[in-house]
């Protein structure tokens, strides 16, 4: 299994390019079900878990066509994926490949929409929490669907003459059941009403993607989605858009390291709220023609305490890194993770590498220390790695990370887009 070394202790300064988003990417891909058009998705992300969702949907009939990669070590392999489902050949989902990646559960609206049935196995849980999906199963019954557990497999039947639009109320923000029932109401009959939506950029980016596709989407940005379905969408030509998580982990690193780093393509707009935290931590945050340019050079970071909320909110999936970087602080944080119960996983890793922090149920108090020291550490799940990452950066002397296969589910080219900047770190593979 491979590791990544870093030696630590090097100040970051140049330009990273930002790549397509992992969560955007995943849900356009399953949108490929939809038509029996071709759907041409641009700046997809070169990444296990994009690897992955690409078996599946091939299992269910989707051809795919990838555009000849760009010559030379380009740290930005972001693809032109060509997708086809002219046909769908199979209705099931089945759990040796939907247990490996939660995203892969969203087929079931798509298949449903389409073909009137779908067998999708449960995902289970997963390191980061027990993550139920009795939502994405309320909204679909919304839209007429009938729905049976069997054996660890969802069945669902739509009724005759297909789903049909409703209102849906969630009772609780889910990004994944927004997009299982609005990607489902792309191909319903008449106007779904989606309250209480996940605001997202990635579900903007997908109604985006399905408003070409000819499924009207108001409301994008906001709680209230309006889909007018339609009987046949189309397909079209669609951009991914940058990974906001991505880039707020890079402006976590330099803010950790000090440097100076232009976060290219990156958005200040989709991740608002993460840039506020940093600047109050005391690094320079300006958004520029090209990005967003993070710099912290000599001041200390200042503590600071926060809430994970859904957008736009403190995104759950920087709460790792945020740690890491808060580790070094002039003082005592707070940190409350409110969306995953067992979002933690990074805590007892950071404390290998000389972090203080207390943990009392949702809540870290995280004691900055002066130094962390490299140690040998544990990836558990994809953001805890790369809050890793951020803390073997920052310290001193070499950290060695294990199972680094949890970075590779989400990061593209992240050993190399570092080292550009001046990090010392390798991957060492195991033959
Ligand atoms: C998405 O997961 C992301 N995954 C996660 O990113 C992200 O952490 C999460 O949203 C929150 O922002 C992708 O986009 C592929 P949820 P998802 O449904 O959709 C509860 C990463 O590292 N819930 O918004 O699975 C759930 O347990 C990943 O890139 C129910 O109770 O998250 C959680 O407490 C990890 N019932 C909360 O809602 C349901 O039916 C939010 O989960 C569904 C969810």
């Amino acid at each position: 299994m491979d590791r990544i070394r870093i030696t630590g202790g090097r100040p970051l300064n140049g330009t990273i390019p930002i790549s397509g988003a992992k969560n955007a990417a995943l849900p356009l891909l399953i949108s490929s079900l939809l038509t029996e058009d071709r759907l041409t998705l641009k700046n997809v992300p070169n990444l296990a878990d994009v690897n992955l969702l690409v078996r599946i949907l091939r299992n269910h009939g989707v051809d795919l066509a990838v555009d000849g990669k760009r010559p030379g070590p380009a740290m930005h392999l972001g693809e032109t994926f060509h997708l086809t489902a002219r046909e769908i050949v199979d209705l099931t989902a089945p759990y040796e490949l939907v247990s490996r990646m939660r995203a892969s559960f969203w087929v079931l609206g798509p298949l449903l929409a389409r073909m009137g049935q779908a067998k999708v196995s449960l995902p289970g849980g997963c390191a980061i929490g027990t993550r139920p999906v009795d939502l994405h199963l309320t909204g679909l019954k919304a839209l007429g669907a009938e729905i049976d557990i069997d054996a660890g497999y969802v069945i669902a039947k739509a009724p005759k003459g297909g789903l049909r639009g409703a209102r849906v109320v969630f009772p609780k923000v889910s990004v994944g059941a927004t997009h299982n029932v609005l990607l489902a109401a792309a191909l319903a009959k008449g106007e779904t009403v989606i309250e209480n939506a996940a605001r997202e950029p990635e579900i903007g980016d997908v109604a985006m993607c399905l408003s070409k596709m000819g499924a009207k989407v108001e409301g994008i940005g906001t709680s209230t989605l309006r889909v007018q379905g339609r009987d046949r969408l189309e397909g079209t030509v669609h951009t991914v858009l940058p990974d906001r998580i991505e880039a707020g982990t890079f402006a976590m690193a330099v803010a950790a390291t000090g440097g100076d780093v232009t976060l290219e393509g990156a958005r200040i707009a989709d991740v608002q709220s993460a840039f506020d935290v940093l600047a109050q931590t005391g690094a320079q945050v300006t958004a520029t023609d090209s990005g967003i340019r993070v710099v912290r050079n000599g001041n200390g970071i200042a503590p600071v305490s926060i809430e994970t909320e859904p957008f736009p909110g403190f995104p759950t999936d920087l709460q790792a890194q945020l740690m890491a970087l808060l580790s070094l602080a002039d003082g005592t944080s707070v940190i409350r993770e409110t969306i995953f119960e067992n979002r933690f996983m990074h805590v007892q890793e950071l404390a290998r590498l000389g972090a203080d922090i207390q943990l009392h149920g949702d809540t870290a108090t995280i004691r900055g220390v002066k130094t962390l020291k490299g140690a040998p550490v544990m990836a558990t799940d994809l953001r805890a790695s790369v809050s890793l990452v951020i803390a073997g950066l920052a310290g001193e002397g070499d950290t060695v990370i294990n199972r680094v296969y949890h970075l590779d589910r989400g990061f593209e080219q992240l050993e190399q887009k570092l080292s550009r900047c001046g990090a010392d770190i390798e991957r060492l593979t195991s033959g």
